[in-house]
């Protein structure tokens, strides 16, 4: 049976080869199927990511059984990553039943809290060789239940940046540098100076979260100087979720999910599309 895979390898030659691997949230069959089939077609690798309450709401054990279809089913390279986790005996868990890439987030801890944490997931994460990617700096908005008001954001530290991943061991890092989970309230606006500053000091892939509604010139800005993979959740939940509600409007006495949900899975498939051709991750599976 082919193996699903860490993200390690598929980072690590997006770094050489400068482009970015799209992490796309998935919540059930459905918005999973879009990713992989569109991945597929594209010939891009792609990383299914699950924040907390996607594990709770879909179970761990069937997104892990739906990736490996999806890998036996498509000659890609697809990682299954867990989002935003926060609790690290959950982490443990999950790695444990086959999410072989996980994010821990302690980045409202105190630094030296933030590294201790972290350590101990990638010691743990590294015997099933599992990736760890970590956030240093805080970004604002909103990912799942996780709310950060404006005022609690913080930009990384670039030599801060330096320590962290030489004391932690991560195999990737999240940095802050000026987008936010959700939608913006005015315009994004990227420290790309910051970002450079970065990329010198850190050799680990860097990861740009909250990526929807950044304007594509500065995506693809930010993967030029040095982010290898993009994190996309609320770009591709608006249009899914749009396209259900005139589906609705039209059809309101429809009752077949199989009806209504594929209207949801072509608007999405859309996006997807879109953001593996902003990655320039097309091609390169
Ligand atoms: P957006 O919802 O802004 O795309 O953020 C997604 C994200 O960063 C997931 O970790």
């Amino acid at each position: 049976m082919k193996k699903i895979l860490s993200t390690r390898e598929m980072l690590k030659k997006a770094q050489k080869e400068g482009y970015a691997v799209p992490a796309f949230n998935i919540h059930n069959l459905e918005t999973l199927q879009v990713v992989v089939e569109t991945a597929n077609e594209l010939k891009s690798p792609v990383i299914l990511a699950g924040t907390p309450s996607t594990t709770e709401y879909a179970g761990g054990d069937y997104l892990v059984s739906m990736a490996k279809v999806a890998s036996e089913k498509y000659d890609i390279p697809i990682a299954i990553h867990l989002d935003h986790f926060e609790d690290v005996e959950k982490i443990k868990g999950y790695v444990r039943e086959g999410f072989n890439s996980t994010m821990i987030d302690a980045s409202h801890e105190a630094y030296e809290d933030n590294i201790r944490i972290v350590s101990e997931v990638v010691e743990y994460a590294h015997k099933f060789d599992a990736t760890v990617e970590a956030e240093l700096g805080r970004l604002g908005g909103q990912e799942d239940d996780l709310v950060v008001d404006e005022k609690d954001a913080m930009y990384t530290n670039p030599d801060q940046a330096r320590d962290f991943v030489e004391k932690t061991g991560i195999d990737s890092l999240a940095v802050a540098i000026g987008t936010a989970h959700g939608l913006y309230k005015g315009k994004a606006k990227l420290d790309f100076d910051r970002l450079k500053e970065i990329r010198a000091k850190v050799d680990v892939p860097l990861v740009l979260h909250g990526a929807s509604d950044v304007p594509d010139e500065l995506v693809k800005k930010a993967i030029e100087l040095g982010i290898c993979k993009v994190n996309i959740a609320t770009d591709l939940k608006i249009p899914f979720s749009d396209a259900v509600k005139r589906y609705f409007n039209d059809n309101p006495n429809a009752n077949d999910p199989r009806k209504y949900m594929t209207p949801g899975k072509e608007a999405m498939k859309e996006i997807v599309k879109h953001k593996i051709l902003l990655c320039g991750s097309n091609g390169k599976a």
